[in-house]
């Protein structure tokens, strides 16, 4: 397995272990639920890509702290109600009984709700630096979770439902009757989106002019999409225990995936490949990038 920046997860870890979202005795139970799948132990992929960013922009990483724990938070909500018995209907996540398995449906999509208003919260109150920047930052953040971001993704995510079930060979694109050009278009927003705002996001802040903007750019769209093919393999060669959610999530509901519509074999083929595009797109980028590259890596090789 690759070595992973964990100077950088443990600031995270710590940090999104100091925060506290309910002030009053009556809602201590929806800041429990909320700190309960946000602490639950994810690989921070996120947040600690944001760190990553701002370092190889000439930022101190700490200071972006704030916007990237805002955009763990809106992870974590976006899994809590992936999971729900409308969407997924999956009973384990992080390792874990699923929230709505411990706190029921109705607190588990309120925690989902929070945890999204009190990371705009998070981000509007204590992220540093220029107002302009900050608000910029903030838009692209909430841009890429909106719907032409993670929610809209999620929308085609469970519209698409029962597209593609083939096992293996070369004909499943054509039986789907959906190409590959809609299956990144989905995945570039279901998850695309939220890890290219986790780059984007510390270079709003950091100043970055446009042309720098656009060589992260084009690394952080195919880490997204990279990330996503591995999740889906992950889906059907990873087990519970490995993974720390349900394996099998996406046959069991006839789910789009790149391995419902090219088979497992092309779908570690067209891994590779992506995990290439986004090497060669950060060797593009003209300051130092060790950190983004060693997380490249760990998204392409990683087991959970
Ligand atoms: C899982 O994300 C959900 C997807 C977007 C595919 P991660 O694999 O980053 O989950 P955690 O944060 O480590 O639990
Ligand atoms: C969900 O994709 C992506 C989100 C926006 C939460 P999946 O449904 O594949 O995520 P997992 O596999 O349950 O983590
Ligand atoms: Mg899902
Ligand atoms: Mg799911
Ligand atoms: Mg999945």
């Amino acid at each position: 397995m690759v070595a992973y920046p964990d100077d950088l997860r443990e600031l995270v870890e710590h940090y999104l272990g100091e925060l506290r979202f309910s002030e009053r005795a009556a809602t201590e139970g929806l800041g429990e639920a909320m700190r309960y799948s946000l602490l639950a132990g994810g690989k921070r992929i996120r947040p600690v890509l944001c760190l990553a960013a701002a370092r190889s922009a000439g930022a101190e990483p700490a200071v972006v702290l704030p916007a990237a724990a805002a955009i763990e938070l809106i992870h974590t909500y976006s899994l809590i109600h992936d999971d729900l018995p409308a969407m997924d209907d999956d009973e384990l996540r992080r390792g874990r009984a699923t929230s709505h398995v411990v706190y029921g449906e109705d607190v588990a999509i309120l925690a989902g709700d929070g945890l999204f208003a009190e990371a705009i919260r998070l981000f509007s109150e204590r992220q540093s630096g220029e107002p302009d920047r900050v608000l910029a930052a903030l838009a692209e953040l909430v841009s890429a979770t909106g719907v032409g971001g993670m929610v809209g993704g999620q929308y085609r995510d469970v519209t698409l439902g029962t597209a593609g079930t083939a096992a293996s060979g070369g004909e499943h694109e054509e039986a789907a009757g959906i190409g590959v050009d809609a299956l990144r278009e989905l995945h570039g927003l279901k998850t695309g989106r939220l890890i290219a705002a986790s780059v984007l996001v510390p270079l709003i802040l950091a100043g970055a002019d446009e042309r720098a903007m656009g060589a992260y750019r084009r690394f952080a769209e195919e880490l997204g999409v990279l990330f996503q093919i591995v999740d889906d393999i992950l889906d059907v060669t990873g087990s519970d225990a490995e993974l720390g959610k349900p394996h099998g999530s996406d046959e069991r509901h006839g789910k789009l995936t790149y391995v419902s519509l090219f088979g497992l074999e092309r779908a570690r083929e067209l891994a590779a490949e992506s995990h290439a595009s986004a090497r060669t797109a950060l060797a593009a980028i003209d300051a130092p990038t060790a950190d983004l590259e060693l997380i490249t890596d760990f998204i392409h090789t990683r087991q959970r």
